[in-house]
């Protein structure tokens, strides 16, 4: 199942909101299709949204030859500002547009358009790529019969496929490593259980749901050996940026002496910001909270706080795995001579 697809110059998603319930897909020819799907979480998860994102600017250089010539490079510098709006924590996102923008920087009109096809498609490869040497780097710190748990879908519904915190764990079972694997259900978008426990059932590897509010109780019980999540932007300090939920298991896995892993491509770090306290957070509608479908949860007046990622401090981390190499202790220097790679 491919959740992102570029298909005759249209870009085809997977719409993760129907999980799993029906498989559906979208079809977008327009950048406002492309804007929209990521705002409203058709596709999500750092990695997955930029390479979504990249494929946008193609339809965007289609959208710009239609425009004055004189115009055109403006036309896409500025729709690469309105893709970058779409959701303003997870990096990756304008890591992707800067990369495009580049392109169009560089390259005569005639050939922009299949430069940024040519680029998209790389995007999207090297992420796939970047998902597996991770998933082969972290497993190595793996012992037998370790019992993980996950939270959010950092998996191949989040990226190009395979997964960064999911990679590990698929990389991990496949050598025998993994016990159990247990995954929050991450409320309010309920990633872990609509997203990541979908996505395990593909693939054969049983997964057991817990409610959020029940890690503490598992740490507890000693069955858990490593916590392992993704990353929606990570600081050069080695503060990281997750799914909301990611700060608070973090605190009870170091008070459980729990291992902490977050796995995350390179493409997650951000160079221009020093700690986690510069990182944009993403607050979404209380509706989110108070309704499920067209269901109230609560009274339809109740005020909700939906913030919907929190930071982690780098010193409850206990490792950042890149592709380019795993981080222990997670701290600035490090964090600087693993870029600079
Ligand atoms: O709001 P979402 O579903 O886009 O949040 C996703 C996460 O927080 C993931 O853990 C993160 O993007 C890493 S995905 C490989």
């Amino acid at each position: 199942m491919d959740p992102i697809s570029w298909q005759g110059g249209r870009l085809i998603l997977l719409d993760q909101r129907c999980l799993p319930n029906s498989i559906e897909y979208l079809s977008c020819e327009t950048s406002q299709e492309v804007f929209e799907a990521i705002r409203s979480m058709v596709v999500r998860g750092a990695p997955a949204i930029g390479v979504a994102a990249a494929y946008g600017m193609v339809l965007v250089a289609k959208e710009a030859a239609e425009k004055p010539p004189a115009t055109r490079k403006e036309y896409i510098f500025s729709r690469a500002e309105f893709l970058k709006g779409a959701r303003p924590t997870a990096i990756n996102l304008k890591w992707a547009l800067d990369s495009m923008i580049r392109i169009v920087e560089s390259t005569d009109w005639v050939e922009i358009t299949h430069k940024l096809e040519r680029t998209a498609v790389t995007i999207h490869a090297d992420d796939l790529e970047a998902n597996s040497e991770m998933g082969r780097l972290g497993a190595t710190l793996i012992d037998v019969g370790s019992g993980v748990l996950t939270h959010c879908n950092a998996g191949a519904l989040a990226t190009a496929g395979y997964g960064t915190a999911l990679g590990v764990i698929r990389s991990a079972y496949k050598k025998g490593l993994v016990e159990k694997v247990y995954a929050t259900e991450t409320r309010p978008w309920l990633q872990g259980s609509r997203l990541t426990a979908t996505e395990l059932q593909w693939d054969g590897i049983g997964v057991t749901l817990i409610a959020d509010s029940a890690a503490g109780f598992l740490f507890h019980s000693g069955r858990i050996d490593w916590v392992i999540v993704g990353a929606d932007r990570v600081a050069v300090n080695g503060d990281v940026a997750n799914n909301i939920g990611t700060y608070s298991l973090a605190v009870l896995a170091k008070y459980h002496q729990v291992r902490f892993m977050v796995v995350a491509p390179t493409s997650t770090i951000d160079a221009k910001v020093f700690e986690g306290s510069n990182i944009p957070i993403e607050y979404r509608s209380g509706e989110e909270i108070t309704k499920f479908g067209e269901k109230w949860l609560a009274p339809p007046k109740t005020e909700a706080f939906n913030p919907v990622f929190d930071v982690t401090p780098a010193e409850l981390i206990d490792v950042i795995v890149t592709e380019k190499g795993v981080i222990l202790n997670p701290q600035e220097g490090k964090i600087q001579s693993l870029i600079s790679k």
